[in-house]
């Protein structure tokens, strides 16, 4: 038998490590958080992307009563930018979460569904997206999205 290990590499930094560019984005990201409808878990996530032609899109997670309807913010912001930009590649992706008492001390990460829908993306266009995840007290830097989903489906 022979084993794998696979490994995913995370940068775990401060604020000050970013780059302008970095934090500019995920000021964006923080910002799209207003915009969360999250009546029910009360927990509001925003992503901003930033693209190839240097435009920034901006999501934030839409629930619904119905829960399963709901969309993440990550997938919100995704489609939309595959929708107006067809041509346009993805190069950064930033998230940050709140709840009640703010924004959280650690990062969060994509959900599963999330790293697959981002995953199309960033194979249609051959460009690696580098993830911010933000956090008050650290920040992870992922440096594409296929690293968050190793074994990952191909046909
Ligand atoms: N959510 C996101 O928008 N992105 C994530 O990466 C994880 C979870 C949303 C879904 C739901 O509206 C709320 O956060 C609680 O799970």
């Amino acid at each position: 038998m022979e084993t794998k290990e696979i490994k995913c590499k995370v940068d775990v930094l401060s604020w000050d490590e970013l780059t302008s560019e970095e934090r500019m984005l995920v000021a964006c990201a923080k910002d799209a958080t207003v915009g969360s409808y999250s009546p029910y878990s009360k927990f509001a996530v925003g992503a901003a992307l930033l693209l190839a032609n240097g435009e920034v899109v901006k999501g934030s997670n839409q629930e619904n009563v119905s829960y399963p309807c709901g969309l993440c913010a990550e997938r919100t912001a995704l489609f939309y930018a595959n929708a107006a930009y067809p041509d346009q590649a993805v190069k950064v992706l930033a998230i940050a979460a709140q709840n009640s008492a703010g924004f959280l001390p650690s990062p969060i990460t994509p959900c599963g569904a999330c790293r697959q829908a981002l995953l199309e993306t960033e194979n249609r266009f051959g460009v690696k997206m580098k993830v911010i995840l933000y956090g008050t007290e650290r920040i992870y830097r992922v440096e594409s999205v296929a690293s968050l989903l190793p074994l990952q489906f191909e046909m």
